[in-house]
């Protein structure tokens, strides 16, 4: 019986992870607390731990879980920016997910600019209340429209299909342009000034964090829309919040934000708000946050449960190779062992 310490466990990730472990004679025990220094204990006895994007798993925790005899830490997420992944090589196994439903992240991009941009939000709470004026509900087509968007991998590729749909013409950067993607790359500042919408789809990196900061958003059209399903980090969000009192933001769809660690996924509608920025946000006109909500659906719960069953799986078996495992060195194919299907140390 394979033993997991599934951290950060919400009750929408029980049913999922308890069938696809059940079928495997994989058991997990499910805790609510997220992975950390002081949390980390409780994976004593664990040959593995499940962790989410908010768990901590800096060199201080790989180094207990290493001591524990813990040998791999299985995301379930694609974002690994949470892991110090060079400091767990040789250590413990790190595996993720990388696409359990780029559909489930790319439509909810679309809902959350749909939403804003046609008043929806505010709509739903007029005619709740038999509220039907039409006052302040004005938005704009999409048809016509430029988007920019900064990410063209998976989700961002399906988003782009998506704007294509409605008609709008699509510009992008990345680091890595796609070729033969019929996708027309600009530069980034050249997105940022011919931009009506802007949608970010790139992972947070050292080079990421904060690319949406003051110089960016002064770069930006009068009323830009920007919607954010990445990672909270790469907006400032101070530099965001100035953007939209001085009437430059025209409105920020954000289903992510940097401090969202010890508020998103909790219910904290009982409490007075530490996070003065995020409050200030939300108080909002045109500000729309979700909380880290894109992935949910369930296909994309299934897939990752049955995905990081198998990644747990294949590290135990198969010869300890696991396509989905991540390490420093798999950006190099010159490195990389397991481009020789052998296992990454
Ligand atoms: P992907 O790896 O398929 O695509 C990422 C793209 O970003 C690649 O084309 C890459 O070349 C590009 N990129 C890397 N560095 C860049 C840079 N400095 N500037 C511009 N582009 C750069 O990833 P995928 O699956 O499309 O996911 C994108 C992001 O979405 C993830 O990194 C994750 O943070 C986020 N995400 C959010 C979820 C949510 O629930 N809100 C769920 C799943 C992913």
């Amino acid at each position: 019986m394979i033993k997991v310490a599934f951290y950060d466990a919400k009750a929408y990730d029980r049913p999922s992870f308890e069938y696809y472990g059940g079928q495997q004679e994989m058991q997990f025990r499910f805790l609510e607390t997220k992975l950390n220094e002081d949390t980390v204990d409780l994976a004593r006895g664990c040959d593995a731990v499940c962790v989410f994007v908010n768990d901590t798993v800096n060199a201080e925790v790989i180094d207990k879980l290493y001591e524990y005899g813990v040998k791999i830490v299985a995301l379930r997420s694609a974002g690994y920016n949470n892991v110090d992944i060079r400091h767990a090589f040789g250590k413990t196994h790190v595996v993720h997910v990388p696409a359990y439903s780029p559909y489930a992240v790319a439509e909810h991009a679309i809902a959350l600019l749909l939403t804003s941009v046609r008043r929806i939000h505010k709509a739903y709470n007029r005619t709740r209340e038999f509220n039907f004026s039409l006052n302040g509900l004005t938005g704009f087509d999409f048809h016509g429209k430029t988007v920019g968007v900064v990410g063209t991998g998976k989700i961002g590729r399906i988003f782009i299909d998506i704007c294509r749909g409605f008609g709008m013409k699509v510009i992008a950067y990345d680091l890595f342009p796609a070729k033969d993607s019929g996708i027309e790359y600009v530069s980034l500042d050249e997105l940022l000034e011919k931009s009506d919408i802007i949608s970010l789809h790139c992972p947070l990196t050292d080079e990421t964090r904060h690319m949406i900061n003051a110089a960016a958003i002064e770069k930006m059209k009068k009323g830009v829309v920007l919607v954010n399903t990445s990672r909270g980090g790469l907006i400032d969000a101070e530099a965001l919040l100035e953007g939209i009192k001085a009437r430059k933001i025209g409105a920020a769809c954000l289903d992510v934000y940097e401090e969202e660690a010890d508020v998103f996924f909790e219910d904290r509608s009982g409490h007075i708000m530490d996070d003065e920025l995020l409050s200030r946000l939300i108080s909002m006109p045109n500000v729309i946050v979700t909380s880290h909500q894109a992935f949910l659906t369930e296909e994309a719960l299934n897939n990752i449960a049955e995905t990081t069953v198998n990644n747990i799986l294949s590290c135990f078996r198969n010869d300890g190779v696991c396509d989905n495992e991540l390490c420093y060195r798999c950006g190099s194919i010159e490195q990389c062992r397991k481009e020789r299907k052998q296992k990454c140390f």
